[in-house]
């Protein structure tokens, strides 16, 4: 076979595949009431009725059972009347993420803009940033709920509020501030969740984890045993502001409650805290989800029922829709045998859940027939989404410290060599932080000081944790000795602050503390000093260096954006 014919059929070959993915993309079937549902012309399926009178016409037609098998994350579908099962759980903390079931990279969606994590986003202080970044996820996750590669009920933003600096958790938060942990809640909810029409939403955010919730695992106290003890006047002032703001101003349409007791009850079986103040109170118009298996847990590891079917009743009394996990779906049947639940009940909690659905258009057919139907592959990653990305790590950065004038910016004229060193110089998934996705692509701060000036590049410690004899670190001051000007990123990971990893320690990990000095002991030029961390770190030992960034988890473009800051193209002042 001649050469060019054999390109020829590989070109063919590429362009079939290229055909057949595309329109696969946009091919999800329709959840239900398509033109072939044997309910299309029931009035659940009538768009132009009003949610409360559709939601009560399909309510009134399902079994007990059938209600009870939705009254779970992984819903069961109703064949009979056209109704597909339905993954509740997404993620869309600051770009959509695979944390949850729902969301799948891959095919014509391999990645998503990775925003900063929320922590530095917060540090801009910009709530209009808050609500751009919001709608730019939200474009990402209705493309690919289109391609069927995501869900539309998105468990994001969590906005407890990081009291206890230890937190594995606190780089998912806006911080320790209430006034500023509400106002992020109600304006990225607003953002992602982008309403429309009469009632109608193009993505469901909910605010977590309801509530006084911020240790995971400190010293063998965990999350799933822990109880908060609270004073009403804490309360109301501290943990519960985000969360009011969230429903009051951003209208999530959920709220999802916590593992840990308040008082001694667990948050999901409080019926104070859910029904009365959540629902009753701030007036939510949606759905309350638990935790992943909190019900279970409240029952088997808190023992704070005797039996499954009082753990069911009390939760679902309390005013909980939804249970992530599987025991409402297991235990809820016998309960209703044992006269601790009623249908009312659990009428009342698949209400909730469903209106949600309809707003969000699940009941209207197919989805390319729809509000958003035209998001697609292009609309993810695109080169506005990862410049907004870029732009929003610039304004998250801290400058810290400045002390001799004109140090910051570093001038590149006369600036033959930089050497960068420290555990996150090169970091690329540790920008992204936790309830991250597949980024679009990543800029490590050495590949952002490298657009500026000639590199030469020394970790000085072989991870974040630098702990041992056999660290680099005499390889980093010899490179700081022959640099003009030196930047060390150093900082902490998901090794050292994660869900599930409380800190013992607010220091900076084993050597790091050490390379820090040494390096900057022998530098020759400026030397700047870049922490790359979520929750707080200590650095008084530091003090006699001149230059320090804070920089949070900066997100995929945030060596870019380091290096913008030091270089002067964006001033952090
Ligand atoms: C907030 O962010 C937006 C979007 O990047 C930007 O246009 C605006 O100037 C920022 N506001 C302030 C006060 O920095």
């Amino acid at each position: 076979m001649a050469k060019s014919t054999l390109l020829l059929l590989l070109h063919l070959h590429f362009l079939l595949l290229f055909i057949s993915s595309s329109s696969a993309a946009a091919s999800r079937p329709a959840f239900a009431c398509a033109p072939e549902s044997p309910a299309v012309s029931l009035p659940f399926c009538g768009t132009s009725l009003p949610i409360r009178a559709r939601v009560r016409d399909l309510v009134g037609r399902l079994t007990r059972e059938e209600k009870i098998q939705m009254l779970v994350n992984k819903a069961a579908g109703v064949p009979r009347l056209g109704i597909a099962g339905y993954e509740w759980w997404s993620e869309a903390l600051h770009g959509v993420s695979n944390v949850g079931p729902a969301v799948r990279f891959g095919g014509a969606f391999p990645s998503a803009t990775s925003f900063p994590q929320v922590i530095s986003s917060a540090a801009s202080f910009n709530a209009s940033l808050w609500e751009i970044i919001g709608i730019a996820v939200s474009d990402e996750a209705r493309a690919m709920y289109n391609g069927g590669q995501a869900g539309l009920t998105m468990w994001s933003p969590n906005v407890n509020v990081f009291r206890d600096p230890r937190w594995g958790r606190g780089q998912e938060t806006p911080g320790e501030d209430p006034t500023v942990s509400g106002r992020y809640a109600a304006e990225y909810v607003r953002g992602l969740q982008q309403p429309y029409g009469h009632n109608r939403l193009k993505l469901a955010a909910c605010c977590k984890h309801y509530t006084a919730y911020d240790l995971d695992n400190w010293k063998g106290v965990d999350r799933f045993h822990f109880n908060a003890v609270v004073s009403k006047q804490d309360l109301e002032e501290t943990f519960n502001v985000p969360f009011k703001a969230c429903v009051v101003e951003g209208k999530s349409a959920s709220i999802m409650c916590s593992y840990n007791q308040v008082n001694g009850i667990p948050s999901c079986a409080d019926p104070n805290h859910l029904r009365n103040t959540i629902r009753g109170q701030w007036g939510l118009n949606g759905y309350i989800v638990s935790d992943c298996d909190s019900v279970d847990v409240l029952y088997n590891n808190q023992h704070y029922t005797s039996n499954p079917e009082d753990a069911a009743a009390d939760t679902l009394k309390a005013g909980l829709d939804l249970d992530c996990g599987s025991f409402l779906a297991q235990h809820t049947g016998s309960a209703v045998q044992k006269g601790k639940v009623s249908d009312g009940d659990i009428d009342a909690a698949v209400t909730h859940t469903v209106a949600v659905q309809m707003r969000l258009g699940m009941y209207d057919g197919e989805p390319s027939e729809q509000h958003f139907g035209d998001l697609g592959p292009n609309d993810v990653c695109s080169s506005a989404h990862q410049e907004l990305a870029a732009e929003a790590a610039r304004q998250g950065i801290v400058l810290l410290k400045n002390n001799k004038r004109g140090a910051l910016p570093l001038s590149t004229a006369n600036l033959h060599t930089v050497a960068v060193i420290g555990p996150n110089s090169d970091a690329t998934v540790t920008m992204i932080g936790n309830y991250a996705g597949v980024p679009c692509g990543y800029t490590s701060p050495l590949q952002g000081i490298g657009r500026y000036a000639k590199t030469i590049h020394q970790m000085g410690c072989t991870n974040v944790a630098c702990t041992g004899d056999d660290q680099p670190i005499d390889a980093a001051v010899d490179a700081a000795r022959q640099a003009d000007a030196t930047i060390m990123v150093v900082g902490l990971d998901q090794s050292i602050e994660a869900e599930g990893r409380d800190r013992e320690s607010l220091l900076l990990p084993g050597r790091q503390q050490e390379l820090v000095l040494k390096v900057a002991a022998a530098s020759q030029g400026p030397t700047v000093l870049v922490l790359m961390c979520g929750g707080p770190v200590d650095v008084s030992f530091a003090e006699n260096n001149r230059m320090i960034l804070w920089v949070g988890y900066p997100g995929q473009a945030g060596g870019a954006a380091i290096a913008d800051v030091i270089f002067g193209a964006y001033n952090p002042g």
